[in-house]
């Protein structure tokens, strides 16, 4: 196996592999982020016993293995940093004004509703996102009304988190916002400080290896009633941010919800939506 701690990525060769991977992903790297990029890819230098940057650039692009590669690219360069119970007070709005909400109307009005209501957990990474929208649901079980289900998928551009993700074993620290009752009635602890989620939990939850700049990706998983895309669109510039909030929005039903992560915005993005605060949590609605 090659040494590449000594290899370093020219500006060109940066410029031609953060364009490419732009192009593929909508994911931005400016010149700051050089550094990310030359420290994430040198694990594949090294297994591919390639010697330079050029060489990876031009495997990428032009070699029989490229697509394998591709899909290692998205495995590295991607941020996959998430946990169970991410961000509280939004996890409230999304209990009792959206989840609260639609169980109402569906109890005043079901001939409004179809009869399963759809989740996207658009940007899942390793899975738990879509796990703790399941334990929520779960946790309102006995206030769906008959005949009406709830079916949540968790899509990523990375296979590796994917994998993960299906596998639903977690580590005690991605855990640590989880209220203990909750940890000891939706996981079985399998090891020291290691938990699986339960297969009630685990069977609400269908996973897809979905990129968010292509609508073509995207259209096969249809449409749906509320989507979760957090943490996902800070890593794009606004060119790719329109694509991919273009995309959420044609892929929501009509009154559909969006939830953003905290720090990201529609603000320059898309005027399509209607804004609705509730406290500090903005929440974007399809009118
Ligand atoms: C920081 S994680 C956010 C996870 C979760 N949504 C949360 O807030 O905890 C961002 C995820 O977005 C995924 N991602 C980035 N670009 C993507 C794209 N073009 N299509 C699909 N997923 C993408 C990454 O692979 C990564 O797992």
């Amino acid at each position: 196996m090659q040494n590449t701690s000594n290899v370093n990525l020219d500006d060109e060769t940066f410029c031609k592999i953060r364009d490419l991977i732009y192009q593929l992903t909508g994911i931005f790297y400016n010149e700051q982020k050089k550094y990310l990029i030359e420290t994430r890819l040198s694990t594949r230098l090294s297994d591919l016993n390639l010697t330079n940057y050029e060489d990876y650039f031009y495997l990428l692009k032009y070699s029989a293995k490229q697509s394998d590669e591709i899909k290692e690219l998205f495995n590295s360069i991607t941020t996959n940093e998430t946990s169970f119970f991410r961000d509280a007070p939004q996890l409230k709005v999304f209990e009792d004004d959206v989840l609260g909400e639609i169980l109402k109307q569906i109890k005043k009005s079901p001939a409004n509703y179809s009869k399963k209501i759809r989740i996207w957990s658009a940007g899942c990474s390793t899975g738990e996102e879509p796990f703790t929208l399941a334990i929520i649901i779960m946790e309102h079980l006995y206030e769906i009304p008959a005949g009406f289900s709830f079916e949540i998928i968790g899509s990523d551009i990375s296979e590796k988190a994917l994998y993960s993700a299906k596998k639903g074993i977690y580590s005690s620290y991605t855990l640590r916002n989880t209220e203990l009752k909750l940890l000891e009635r939706y996981f079985d602890k399998i090891g020291n400080e290691q938990f699986q989620v339960k297969n009630n939990i685990k069977n609400m939850v269908n996973f897809y290896n979905i990129n968010l700049i292509n609508f073509d990706s995207i259209k096969k998983i249809g449409n749906f009633d509320i989507i979760f895309c957090r943490n996902v669109i800070i890593y794009f510039n606004n060119d790719s941010k329109k694509i991919v909030i273009s995309n959420l929005y044609d892929s929501l039903k009509k009154n559909g919800y969006l939830f953003l992560g905290h720090s990201e915005s529609l603000h320059f993005i898309s005027s399509s939506f209607k804004l609705v605060g509730f406290g500090k949590t903005p929440l974007y609605v399809k009118e």
